[in-house]
């Protein structure tokens, strides 16, 4: 694992911006495997400005998202297929026949994450899984648990989680109780790493998962075995572990 530690929320992004726009750069038909919330947020500013700047080219980028709300429409402006279309996806070529993220709107958790597991695994490979992590550890919507995740599944989301993305909602009583996403074993598949952690509140998780036992009670710890993984971290996230780098 490579820590990447910088001063704060922009350079993080600037610096995990850069590594997804060489790899675009080196193989123009990559597959992105993309996160939402606050933390890559900076990272999508980034690329798009990028692609302004005409320094990229987007069209024949696939890209498979790791979650997605259960029961949200698309175009409810708290999913995370809004959320993928507001940051990136409307201001950059890519073809969004191209973009994938696992369907709300489908009840039938069974066929849902079947069909979703089809739609990573066709992909034959992600050659770069953006993550952030949550503040009780969790990677996509894998929550601390006491057996790592495998593929694609319907997630009860902890009251931690549930509490953590009220601030995107008119109450916590709005949060989605549950959400598909993908698993444990699909994220480590993929050939690289990039994790994107920033603020004082995920300093405890940075230390949990990052720098001390790998354990499902916190899964980001299983990235510490993964061959090519880079954690972009500001100053703030590392502020518990700062004496160890
Ligand atoms: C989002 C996702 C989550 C978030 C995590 C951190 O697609 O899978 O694991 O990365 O909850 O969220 P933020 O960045 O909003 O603090």
């Amino acid at each position: 694992m490579r820590i990447i530690a910088t001063m704060d929320y922009k350079e993080m992004s600037g610096k995990a911006a850069a590594i997804i726009a060489d790899l675009i750069k080196s193989k123009p038909d990559c597959v992105l495997g993309l996160a939402t919330g606050s933390s890559p947020e900076g990272t999508y500013k980034d690329l798009v400005q990028r692609y302004q700047a005409g320094e990229l080219d987007f069209s024949a980028v696939r890209s498979v998202n790791l979650d997605e709300y259960v029961g949200l429409a698309p175009d409810h402006d708290q999913s995370y297929a809004y959320f993928m279309h507001h940051h990136l996806f409307d201001h950059v070529n890519i073809n969004v026949e191209n973009t994938h993220l696992p369907d709300g709107l489908n009840l039938d958790a069974a066929a849902e994450t079947a069909r979703y597991d089809a739609v990573v695994r066709g992909m034959n490979g992600v050659d770069l899984q953006l993550l952030g992590l949550g503040p009780n550890g969790h990677i996509g919507f894998n929550e601390p648990d006491d057996c790592f995740s495998y593929g694609t599944r319907c997630v009860d989301l902890t009251e931690t989680t549930i509490q953590a993305n009220s601030r995107f909602f008119a109450s916590a009583d709005d949060v989605p109780r549950q959400a598909y996403s993908m698993g444990i074993y699909d994220i480590m598949m993929s050939k690289h790493i990039l994790l994107v952690v920033s603020g004082k509140n995920k300093a405890q998780a940075v230390k949990d998962c990052f720098f001390g036992p790998i354990k499902p009670l916190a899964p980001g710890s299983i990235l510490q075995l993964h061959p090519n993984c880079t954690v972009v971290a500001d100053a703030d996230a590392l502020s518990l572990v700062s004496h160890l780098l």
